[in-house]
């Protein structure tokens, strides 16, 4: 699988090439970049450890790559300001990110090639991104709270000095401020959260919140998430790679479930070679199922509000 990564000298990307790097499961990697001189350099240190690796093909460039790549992951945008949601972002990387879509469609991308969006509001321009690439809208997918997940996953894991990868607890929704927990499936070992020794109710507010405000943390401390993002990336394209009909909780254009249609968010979604397999509709708490519905509605009038300034502009 030849995997292209736009926006591959920056941070994001090239956390993401090195997730993917020592994967070892990808074989072609190209980082593209508007900045060509910083891609070729992300991608020439990641060349200089590739004998350590697996037999990969690492190139950078623009988008001459796109008509031979597998998979065509975005990452280019412009960066949160540590005071600011995602949303807020909207306008300044919508026009970008269209400016990538119109460069994708006419460099040719395969019909059978995927395109995972993770550049923000990823689930407002993973919707922009089905709408306007000729693409079979299972084709196109968007991080969404992939990311949001391990992170609770991890925070939980501190929080109870439990071993992280045994802590199975999901983010659904949003990317973004209506994200939502979900308690009722949480577990660890294969126990019950609620029950884990050193576990309260005040806990589950607090690393929700603290969840919800990684990114904001990290931005603040570091400029951007890098390291986390790369293997959260890292395991999608991989479930693409070995076609793995794994169930992750990325972004894509809902049908109906959990009564939810006509907006990307994150449910439960079988991941494999043909992209989005399908969506796991698995029963949750009713107030779970409501507060999705309700991260459904905000992304939707935000996605309502692109449009409309779209159609202004034009
Ligand atoms: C984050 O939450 C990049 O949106 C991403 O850090």
């Amino acid at each position: 699988m030849k995997v292209s990564i736009i926006g591959g000298g920056g941070l994001v990307g090239s956390c993401t090439a090195f997730a993917l790097q020592t994967g070892k499961i990808v074989r072609q990697i190209a980082l593209l970049d508007a900045n060509t001189e910083l891609a070729a350099g992300q991608a020439l240190d990641l060349l200089h450890g590739s004998s350590l690796m697996a037999d990969q093909v690492i190139t950078s460039g623009s988008y001459e790559h796109i008509p031979t790549s597998d998979l065509i992951c975005i990452t280019a945008g412009l960066r949160r300001k540590p005071d600011e949601s995602r949303l807020d972002l909207i306008n300044r990387n919508v026009d970008l990110f269209l400016g990538i879509l119109e460069n994708i469609q006419r460099s040719g991308c395969k019909r059978d090639a995927t395109v995972l969006v993770v550049s923000n509001p990823v689930d407002v321009l993973t919707y922009l991104a089905a709408e306007r690439l000729d693409l079979p809208p299972a084709r196109v997918l968007g991080l969404g709270t992939q990311l949001d997940t391990i992170r609770f996953r991890a925070l939980i894991a501190e929080q109870l000095a439990a071993p992280p990868t045994q802590v199975k607890a999901l983010i659904l929704g949003e990317h973004g401020d209506s994200m939502v927990p979900i308690w009722s499936s949480a577990t660890i070992a294969g126990l019950p959260l609620e029950k884990f020794p050193g576990w309260n109710a005040h806990l589950a507010g607090e690393l929700y919140t603290r969840t919800k405000g990684s990114g904001a943390e990290v931005i603040k401390k570091k400029g951007g998430a890098g390291f986390a993002v790369g293997l959260a990336i890292q395991e999608v394209i991989e479930a693409i790679a070995l076609d793995r009909h794994a169930i992750l909780p990325v972004s894509s254009v809902q049908r109906g479930c959990y009564g939810i249609r006509d907006v990307a968010l994150s449910v439960p979604t079988l991941v494999g070679a043909a992209g989005v397999l399908g969506t796991v509709e698995v029963e949750l708490w009713p107030k779970e199922v409501q507060a999705l519905r309700k991260s459904g509605q905000v992304l939707r009038q935000t996605v309502d509000a692109v449009l409309d300034r779209l159609k202004g502009a034009k």
